[in-house]
């Protein structure tokens, strides 16, 4: 593919990182929505290869889950941004349609979206713990979209499919504190936990 709409992007990125989606059947289970290609994911041109994407795959697989089976990856913008950077609001808006596409094809059960910035893409609400507790609450009711965002964000919301954000895979932020005094490490992989008990 190709696509010419994002200036610094296009000066910044080697290719273009396209999701990958499980080899047989169409459909997917879970579908991981990132952030952003990184270093590695720009050079190899495969989405979450490098150590963010490691600790996934690690975690995913504990719970029986295997990338190109159970589960295909996806970033919410295919290029990576200079200096590794947050995309934009202009950017994902860019890409978002890519998104809908892309989750239209793989009917995944449950969308994992890494990070604040990729939860935000898709739910239009600020702040990942936000959106963690107010998923919870409020199960995957999309009315939960249109009392929060803000009313310039068109959210590409997964009708139909389980929501569930983790926080950031990379080393860093994975071993932060969360509001609640846990690692953040800890409450990714309780939101693993209650998606697999769900699905
Ligand atoms: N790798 C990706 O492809 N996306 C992320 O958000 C993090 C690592």
């Amino acid at each position: 593919m190709t696509c010419t709409k994002c200036q610094s992007l296009c000066a910044s990125r080697t290719q273009i990182v396209e999701p990958d989606l499980p080899e047989f059947g169409r459909h997917c289970l879970v579908l991981v929505v990132g952030e952003a290609p990184g270093a590695d994911e720009d050079a190899q041109g495969k989405g979450f290869v490098g150590r963010a994407g490691r600790t996934l795959h690690k975690l995913l697989e504990e719970y029986g889950l295997r990338r190109g089976y159970e589960y295909g990856c996806a970033n919410i913008v295919l290029c990576r941004p200079p200096d590794n950077r947050r995309p934009t609001m202009q950017e994902i808006v860019h890409c978002l349609p890519l998104l809908a596409e892309t989750i239209d094809r793989a009917q995944p059960r449950a969308v994992i979206t890494v990070g604040e910035t990729a939860t935000r893409g898709i739910t239009g609400i600020v702040g990942l713990w936000v959106n963690i507790k107010a998923l919870r609450e409020h199960g995957h009711d999309p009315r939960i979209a249109e009392m929060i965002c803000p009313p310039e964000i068109k959210p590409v919301w997964p009708h139909g499919s389980l929501l569930v954000p983790i926080p950031h895979t990379s080393p860093l932020a994975w071993n932060r504190n969360a509001p609640d005094g846990r690692k953040w490490a800890e409450v990714g992989a309780e939101q693993i936990r209650r998606m697999v008990e769900m699905l």
